[in-house]
């Protein structure tokens, strides 16, 4: 089992790390016109925009500016359509702790749909993320009110499919919400079932009819779990999965984009809540192009031919006609009419694009002097408010040539991370309860020195029949007992476990237990062990509670270990708290992880420095007792 595990992690770095290095590419495909010209044609543009967090209780500018996005952005930009990738609600209590499905917020939700008439204006497709799921026992529950204030109100995957006088193009949705949705933060990662798996690979093989496939979701691939070939396999004939959920990490990556092994691109777009970011796309005679961008930033640019070397899937996208083309086409949106379109390469200027309808700009070039090597291409766009947006893409015109994404973008978006997870948690299990084990039965050795210390006190824990057996109890518990009993959902009892959750019957597998069982276990059964060992090593010297606090020159680091204790007890006391905050009373008081694990550590801590201990005698150190 665990081989399998390590195996599948194994493979996940193996992919990202293939990622460093370029695709493949076959620029045969795209031989065939229509090619790009100098027309407003074969092209169409839609917006994603993601993880709005509606909420009553905090950014009041959130729901103006969101209003103010459906009627002045969507009028300047007029897209084909609009995915809002979910979350689009926030859920939550007004301490941010707890989380459940506020009325108000979906009317206001509802309200600017409503009020900006976005959905006469363009095809609005809003899809549920793992905050709209919070607290909801089943679809049907009254409190799912995605079913009533949302645009599209269809619960589960869909394929939506656009069609053009120049092509059909395919949407698919792969929704991995969970059912029933726990509250906080259980829903953290998405599953899809072996049915919705059979499900979305119908809408696959349909989609192949299409000339071009998206597929969108809220969570990231690497945030759903799902059985083997697993869900990237399922998108690979498609050219990009477009998807919200990590909110750039909080900053910490401003931009999360990768190519899954088959060379569907994965494209993470940052978040409406606090970073007020959407991202216009277009199709280019089917090369996909993209542009992540801030709310009320004007101009909006996005290069469309040459399209970016970056982002080309040469298995599906017909790369050879950006050779075959006669024109640079650019798009760029702006509130106030746009006034230049300038345009060089490598530095060189080029000219200035001319307008061909609508947002389109265009400037004849020869694709014959870039044959080989990676070149830029950079456009400033200037409207008349005195605005400017500079936009430089590198591009290319051979095969193989393709930039490869960082490696830390890969890891985040390319491991299962809830395998990692799992993984981790196994092998700190195993460590705890095999050292606990060991020492029980390993012979008491002789030497001196810190480490024979060391193992000295891991035997004393191990050898005295109360810390052994509750700290095995605690740790067994850790692995495979309850961790609380109490309302998963309200009005629905559940019980946590590491392996997954229970809820009213229905069992949704781990993932984001596995991380946080590790949290458990590194930041609490671990340090409570040593703090056991280390109490216990200064009694058998004969020392009291008193005393090794006034042994000369080891006050501080004395001092030290006892605040780091009470710091982890701390945190142990506000996980309980944060139990009966989500989870009511009754997880509160059914915790044998949490609450009872803190009453444990308290007698065993307690214990260790009343209780009746062996006697040792060092001969190294002086014995100094009070
Ligand atoms: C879309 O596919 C159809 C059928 O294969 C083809 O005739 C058409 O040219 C394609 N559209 C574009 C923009 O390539
Ligand atoms: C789009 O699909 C329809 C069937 O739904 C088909 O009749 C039409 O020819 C397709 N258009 C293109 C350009 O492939």
């Amino acid at each position: 089992m665990l081989k399998l595990f390590g195996a599948l992690v194994v493979l996940g770095l193996v992919l990202a790390l293939q990622h460093l290095t370029a695709g493949e590419g076959d620029v045969s495909k795209g031989s065939s016109p229509p090619f790009p010209g100098g027309g407003l044609n074969n092209i169409f543009w839609f917006i994603q925009v993601s993880d709005i967090h509606i909420s009553r209780f905090h950014d009041p500018r959130r729901i103006p500016d969101f209003e103010k996005f459906c009627t002045d952005t969507i009028e300047v930009i007029k897209p084909a359509l609009v995915l809002a990738t979910g979350d689009l609600t926030d859920a939550k209590t007004e301490s941010k702790v707890g989380s459940l499905q506020h009325e108000v917020e979906w009317q206001a939700y509802h309200n600017i749909l409503k009020k900006s008439r976005v959905m006469e204006r363009t095809r609005w497709i809003d899809i549920r993320g793992n905050h709209d799921a919070f607290n909801i026992m089943s679809l049907d529950s009254v409190n799912n009110y995605y079913r009533k204030y949302s645009a599209n109100q269809k619960v589960g995957s869909f394929h939506y499919v656009h069609k053009t006088p120049f092509g059909n193009y395919s949407f698919v949705c792969a929704d991995a919400t969970l059912t029933p949705g726990p509250k906080r933060p259980y829903n953290f990662f998405g599953i899809l079932s072996q049915t919705q798996m059979d499900l979305l690979d119908t809408f696959r093989t349909e989609s192949l009819k299409s000339n071009q496939s998206i597929w969108f979701g809220h969570y990231t691939t690497s945030t759903v779990v799902s059985p083997f070939p697993g869900v990237r396999d399922l998108m690979r004939s498609a050219v990009a999965y477009l998807c919200g959920h990590l909110h750039t990490l909080g900053g910490l990556m401003p931009v999360l984009h990768s190519r899954h092994p088959h060379g569907t691109l994965e494209l993470e777009l940052g978040d409406w809540m606090d970073n007020r970011r959407y991202r216009v796309l277009a199709f280019d005679h089917d090369l996909l192009s993209f542009s992540d961008l801030r709310f009320e930033q004007w101009p909006a640019v996005l290069i469309t031919n040459p399209k970016d070397a970056q982002y080309q899937h040469p298995g599906v996208e017909p790369l050879g006609r950006i050779r075959r083309s006669t024109h640079i086409r650019i798009l760029a949106f702006s509130e106030a009419p746009i006034t230049a379109v300038h345009v060089s390469i490598d530095g060189e200027p080029l000219g200035k694009g001319h307008s061909a309808g609508g947002p389109l700009y265009v400037l004849l070039w020869d694709p014959s002097l870039y044959l080989t090597g990676l070149h830029t291409i950079r456009v400033k766009v200037e409207d008349s408010a005195g605005r400017s947006t500079v936009r430089e893409q590198h591009f290319t015109l051979e095969d193989n040539l393709t930039p490869s994404f960082g490696f830390l973008q890969s890891f985040i978006l390319l491991t299962d991370h809830y395998i990692l997870g799992r993984m981790v948690f196994m092998f700190t299990i195993l460590l705890n309860i095999g050292v606990l084990l060991t020492f029980r039965f390993l012979r008491v050795p002789s030497g001196r020195g810190l480490p024979f210390q060391v193992f000295m006190s891991l035997h004393l824990v191990s050898k005295m029949d109360t810390f052994y057996y509750s700290l095995l109890l605690f740790n067994l518990c850790t692995a495979l007992g309850p961790w609380f009993i109490g309302e998963l959902i309200d009005g629905h009892s559940g019980a946590c476990f590491a392996f997954g959750v229970f809820i009213d019957g229905h069992f949704l597998e781990g993932s984001l237990t596995y991380v946080v069982g590790v949290i458990q276990l590194l930041f609490f059964n671990m340090p409570l062990t040593s703090y056991l060992c280390w109490s216990l090593h200064h009694r058998c010297r004969g020392n009291t509670f008193r005393s090794h606090f006034l042994r000369p020159g080891c006050r501080w680091r004395t001092l030290v270990v006892h605040v780091f204790m009470l710091l982890l007890l701390t945190w142990q006391v506000h996980s309980c708290y944060f139990l009966l905050e989500t989870y009511g009373p009754t997880a509160f008081f059914l915790s044998p992880v949490r609450t009872w694990a803190l009453g444990l550590s308290l007698l065993l801590v307690y214990r260790a420095w009343t209780g009746p201990v062996p006697l040792i005698h060092d001969s190294s150190k002086s014995v100094s007792p009070s």
